[in-house]
């Protein structure tokens, strides 16, 4: 067949498609080789997210919203659903606020990821609704061990669950029914940081009465306990110490098994839970109200995949703005069984840098939590600012990726992507990549080495607080796409090009356009690459060609 007899008959067929109004394919995500893309209309997707206030879920209050995601350059949003705003009254639903969300997202050109805050919002019952919250008879708290009601709803409440998935499928169908052609909607997170904070687990009857039974087989497949103990038996004889905490996760998840399945049976879109961490630097030992016990820490993330197999991921919520933290947490929940996604992230500016990093790791996303001009600071979480100053940070990183957001997550998927960001310590750090290894230093003047000169004292400006970062992706065997900032980047020969000398071919600062082609707009040579690549303040990419003599 001719080539553009072939292209025209390509293009007959999509415009039919697209004539016949059939939907484009839903949101999935896919898994190989231990790596995960979220496949939206058919390929791989970058989600450059941010998330809303928890009170901007009203129609008044998307407008500042709106204008954070726009000056972001965000594709995609996070916005809260509340059980208590679709339902206040039992059997009467409202999704008036889904529908002006939906409206506003495709004319802003944005995807979104809706937030489930039903039965557990950050562990509590305050988006529930006013029927639920306060009819502790039908909907029971949880029980201490002197029997005295906690705040926290029970994840026994049988008909808790039932009102709780009732109201979820409700929320399912509403997005069937005006989202199935267009797809804006790509996520669901179900339910918000759950756990529970100063109490291990229920201590209510049926509870009780659970704890004493057999550990489920499934648990027992997934699960191995951290102390020798029981290959089989109750919690107890089986985790030791470990045992109520276990125990709580695994109500909490097949709670949330039973939402979120019954949700996707009506609407199969990828749903996930997020989770306030535990800390990861801690050796591991039993809870001692040091976080919320049962919620999906990376502790009991096998616990998760046992009980609730339709939720496809447990996500870090990350308030914690050192390193080692940031990458510890990483390490634990990237994982072959477990994509990499960060649905928060506090925004203050030193949380910008980890986008380099978690990007580059190949994470299905990235989201700063209050992207939104709503007239409220999530100091010290994040920034006192609640202006374009807030968001600026951000944006700079999502103007680079933006253009290449499908061949990124493409390349991710591939396992050609790797990413730094700086540490407080400000030392090097290597990538090392197939044939190559790249290494990330900070705080250098763009001319000359450190050593030239021992005795200065001059810091580069704009450097007082660690805030470089770079993401690579191997492209070819000796091609790279490297984009950063506040950071010089250094590739040599590893394993066969090991000790074999090389030199730049092209280093082409440019970007990607519509269609994914290369534009470059200059050749960097000379004191732009005789001391490593110096990625300047503002990002840039670059497209890099090495070889050896
Ligand atoms: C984590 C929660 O998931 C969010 O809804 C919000 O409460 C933030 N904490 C505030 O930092």
């Amino acid at each position: 067949m001719k080539r553009s007899f072939k292209r025209t008959l390509v293009f007959l067929c999509m415009a039919s498609l697209a004539a016949s109004g059939l939907a484009a394919e839903i949101p999935r995500l896919v898994s190989k080789d231990g790596r995960h893309a979220l496949m939206v209309d058919g390929a791989p997707f970058l989600m450059l997210g941010g998330q809303a206030h928890n009170s901007s879920n009203y129609p008044a209050a998307l407008k500042p919203l709106w204008a954070a995601i726009r000056d972001a350059g965000a594709n995609t949003v996070e916005v809260p659903v509340a059980w208590e705003q679709v339902e206040p009254t039992e059997g009467h639903f409202d999704f008036s606020f889904v529908d002006t969300l939906v409206k506003e997202a495709r004319q802003n050109k944005v995807r979104l990821v809706l937030l489930w805050f039903g039965t557990w919002k950050n562990t509590n019952a305050s988006y529930s609704p006013e029927w639920v919250k306060f009819n502790n008879q039908r909907f029971p708290r949880m029980l201490d061990k002197d029997g005295k009601v906690f705040y926290c709803l029970s994840p026994f409440g049988e008909e808790t669950l039932k009102a709780d998935r009732k109201a979820f499928v409700e929320l399912m169908k509403h997005i069937r029914q005006i989202d199935e052609r267009d797809r804006t909607v790509i996520m669901v997170q179900v339910e918000n940081e759950v756990g529970t904070y100063g109490l291990v687990r229920d201590y209510g009857a049926r509870a009780q009465a659970a704890f004493a039974q057999p550990v489920p087989a499934s648990v027992l497949a997934h699960k191995q306990p951290p102390v020798p103990g029981a290959a089989s038996g109750s919690w107890s004889e089986v985790y030791g110490p470990y045992a109520e905490e276990y125990f709580h996760a695994w109500a909490i998840a097949s709670y949330i098994e039973e939402i979120a399945k019954a949700g996707r049976a009506v609407y199969d879109l990828p749903m996930y839970v997020n989770n306030a961490l535990r800390d990861p630097l801690e050796p591991m030992a039993p809870w001692k109200n040091n976080f919320g016990s049962g919620g999906p820490t990376f502790d009991v993330i096998d616990i998760y995949k046992a009980a609730a197999p339709h939720i496809e991921f447990a996500a870090p919520d990350i308030y914690s703005p050192e390193w080692a933290k940031v990458t510890a947490t990483l390490d634990k929940f990237q994982r072959a069984d477990n994509p990499l996604m960060v649905p928060e992230i506090g925004n203050a500016e030193g949380y910008a840098r980890y986008a380099w990093l978690i990007i580059g790791r190949g994470a299905l996303g990235y989201s700063p939590f209050g992207l939104d001009y709503a007239d409220y600071s999530n100091f010290p979480l994040g920034s006192k600012l609640k202006d374009k100053a807030m968001v600026a940070p951000f944006a700079a990183v999502y103007k680079v990726f933006a253009p290449m957001q499908r061949q990124w997550a493409k390349w991710a998927f591939e396992g050609r992507t790797y990413g730094v960001s700086e540490s407080e310590e400000r030392t090097p750090q290597t990538i090392e990549m197939k044939g190559w290894k790249a290494t990330v230093s900070f705080r250098e003047w763009q001319m000359g080495e450190k050593h030239f000169w021992p005795d200065m004292k001059d810091l580069p400006p704009g450097t007082d607080a660690p805030n470089g970062g770079a993401a690579i992706a191997q492209i070819g065997d000796s091609e790279f796409i490297i984009a950063g900032q506040h950071a010089r980047v250094k590739i040599s020969g590893s394993g066969p090009n090991e000790g074999k000398s090389s030199m730049y071919a092209r280093v082409e600062e440019g970007s990607f356009d519509a269609s994914g082609k290369w534009v470059m707009e200059r050749n960097w040579n000379g004191d732009q690459t005789d001391y490593g690549l110096n990625l300047p303040a503002r990002p840039v990419v670059l497209k890099v060609r090495l070889g050896t003599y």
